[in-house]
């Protein structure tokens, strides 16, 4: 892999503003600093970058062998206050927020202080529906400011938010809301995305109406946003604005320990439910404000786009909290990279003269194959840095964006990192790294990331080693714990290779030292950077009533980098039309989970390659999914090898 070409720091970036580090020998001193001393490193960064309410005497105590880590132990703190209020004192009629909305007439520009008086008004509003600190909220929105209102105003009292992406189903809501028992969630009527509209306010009405569980939501808070006719349950929903004319516009910040959560956030895993990633406050925090800074080398004139949802993790970090603690102008995008052309992207760029832009892999491959005209047409001369998260990107993707949409003058940042990690964990940094296509080069600081042989765990030292992505030492923004289930934490993350926090990727450093992430090494499955668990499809299908068992792997795909293929078995009678069949079972994995879960194919057989102790071989099924029938390899420990040749015609006749 050192064989290919290694793109230098271009010197557009090195004139003015100055990065914050503008060589590569001042990044390695400073990593070291980071490693060899992370408390004397970290305090230093926290007092430099968050406003405490009571200093933190203590910098990290902990470690991965106990899972008991903790950072700021002592200190106090509010992330309202520090993305707010203090921006709000000192630059008050600074823009804090553009909203793009889904019709690009649609701008709406919010300062600091309009921000605060906003944010004030909700928590005010929380506060009368008897939230205190500590509360769990439900926030099922669409990409529009009040998303991010909510979220601060929940911080603001030191309520506990968790966004539910606005794609997920009234099943998926609705077990989110039970395992965090929400007794408020926040909605808006309607949401948009590409000229078409999205239930949010039906789907939580669904998502209440399954089972008495839900009985706990005593309150729904219902943002205006389309404008279309909703139902509004009578004692139990309330509209945001006329809950908000009410209220004052001024509320006392609540200071947190350091250690409180601060949100938390589910998301697939290994096995069937989704698991509550814990992020407490101080940490996290932190973390979100340097990658902002340094990954972004973000100056305080800049105009930062972050295209995520802010229901996943990275909206969280580099829409809401790392932009805002800088006291940046965030840009919050509502709609589609392709609405209503292939400009879009390009034309918010040069309407508001992006200069950090940060998208995922399959947005970057699908423009590119739309043609170059779409990004020729616009004027991108104000971006600096573009970045890339959330899969693996090619090197003919990663080049199309350092060319077409960089000009050669931006540095490409690939960041690697996790909902788990909290913030950017492996990434250049913009002034500093010599870059490689397809690279997420080297560690933020205080990442000491090592490579593990997958089956012993030796570390395998040196430069051209392939293996599972590990940490070894704990860092400010990592997660703490799964809400309610810390067994499982330690399960997943902390015991399969003690005494390090094992990410679930494969990765390979090569001669040169640089990182290369090679994917996932676990059941989840990575469709256009949105991730899900094969067990929680199967479970999905074997709701159906027809299917007897399921097994689900991923394929690979040119556009969304990982497609899902499922292979389901059938109880005895059932005399379904296949075509009809596999309809409605598509059907059934978009009302479980959601429509971005849908499965690209389904194929009925008749068995499934299993051990003779009753194992699914799936490693099989991937390779008869991804052309590689004729590595197959030993097929001695299997039950029945007599079926493998009935599933290589069964995905050939499908395709
Ligand atoms: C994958 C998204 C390669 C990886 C921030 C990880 C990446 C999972 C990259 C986390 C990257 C994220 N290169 N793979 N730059 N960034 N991933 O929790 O498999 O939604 O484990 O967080 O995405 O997905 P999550």
């Amino acid at each position: 892999m050192s064989k290919e070409i290694i793109y230098p720091v271009p010197q557009k970036l090195l004139q003015d503003p100055k990065p914050y580090i503008n060589n590569f020998d001042d990044y390695k001193t400073l990593w070291q600093e980071s490693i060899s001393d992370p408390s004397q490193f970290f305090a230093k960064a926290a007092k430099e970058h968050l406003y405490w309410n009571r200093p933190f005497e203590t910098t990290m105590s902990g470690d991965f062998k106990d899972g008991n880590i903790a950072w700021f132990l002592e200190g106090e703190l509010n992330a309202c206050y520090n993305c707010v209020d203090r921006h709000a004192i000192t630059t008050p009629d600074k823009v804090a927020i553009i909203h793009e909305g889904d019709d690009p007439k649609d701008t709406r520009k919010i300062t600091y202080n309009e921000l605060l008086l906003q944010v004030c008004r909700m928590a005010n509003v929380l506060k009368t529906l008897d939230i205190c600190k500590g509360d769990k909220v439900i926030i099922y929105m669409p990409m529009i400011p009040e998303t991010m209102i909510a979220m601060l105003a929940c911080a603001r009292i030191g309520a506990v938010h968790s966004v539910v992406f606005a794609g997920f189903s009234a099943d998926s809501l609705r077990d989110r809301i039970v395992d965090c028992g929400a007794r408020v969630v926040i909605t808006a009527d309607e949401g948009k995305r590409g000229g078409r509209f999205v239930a949010t306010k039906r789907i939580v009405d669904e998502a209440l109406e399954i089972g008495q569980d839900t009985d706990i939501v005593e309150r729904v808070v219902v943002c205006k946003h389309t404008g279309s006719d909703i139902n509004m349950v009578e004692h139990r929903d309330i509209w945001w604005h006329e809950a908000l004319d009410q209220a004052r516009p001024f509320c006392p910040v609540v200071p947190v320990n350091s250690e409180d959560p601060l949100f938390l956030l589910y998301t697939s895993g290994s096995t069937g439910t989704p698991k509550g990633v814990v992020h407490t406050t101080g940490g996290y925090l932190l973390g979100a404000a340097m990658t902002v800074k340094y990954v972004f080398d973000y100056h305080p004139e800049d105009i930062y786009a972050c295209m995520a949802d802010l229901g996943w993790i990275t909206g969280h970090t580099y829409i809401t909290y790392g932009p805002l603690c800088l006291g940046a102008t965030t840009i919050l995008f509502e709609s589609t990279p392709t609405y209503p052309t292939p400009s879009r992207f390009w034309e918010l760029v040069d309407k508001h003269k992006v200069t950090q832009f940060y998208t995922a892999p399959t947005a970057i491959r699908a423009l590119k194959r739309l043609g170059d005209e779409w990004v020729d047409a616009c004027d991108l001369s104000s971006l600096r840095v573009i970045g890339s998260v959330g899969e693996p990107i090619n090197a003919e993707a990663w080049q199309w964006y350092y060319e077409k949409v960089g000009r050669g003058q931006c540095a490409v940042v690939d960041t690697y990192w996790q909902t788990e990690t909290g913030s950017i964990i492996i990434s250049p940094l913009p002034g500093a790294t010599p870059t490689k296509p397809g690279s997420a080069t080297f560690p933020f600081f205080g990442i000491e990331p090592v490579i593990l042989e997958p089956t012993t765990g030796e570390v395998l030292q040196g430069n051209a080693v392939t293996g599972v992505l590990a940490i070894a030492k704990p860092w400010p923004s990592m997660a703490r714990t799964v809400y309610n289930n810390h067994h499982r934490f330690m399960e997943t993350y902390l015991k399969p290779y003690p005494g390090y926090y094992f990410t679930g990727d494969g990765a390979t450093r090569d001669e040169d030292g640089y990182i290369y992430i090679n994917g996932r090494v676990d059941d989840v499955i990575n469709v256009s950077g949105h991730r899900l668990s094969t067990a929680e499809i199967e479970s999905a299908l074997i709701l159906h009533l027809d299917v007897a068992e399921a097994a689900v792997i991923a394929g690979h795909d040119e556009l969304t980098g990982q497609c899902i293929h499922a292979f389901c078995t059938l109880k005895p009678l059932v005399g379904v039309e296949p075509e009809q069949l596999i309809k409605s079972l598509i059907l059934q994995v978009r009302k479980t989970i959601g429509p971005f879960a849908k499965p690209k194919a389904i194929y009925i057989v008749q068995d499934l390659p299993k051990t003779r102790s009753g194992k699914i071989l799936r490693r099989m099924l991937r390779k008869i999914v991804n052309n590689e029938s004729d590595q197959i390899g030993d097929t001695s420990t299997m039950a029945d090898e007599g079926i493998i040749h009935h599933l290589i015609n069964a995905v050939k006749e499908a395709t």
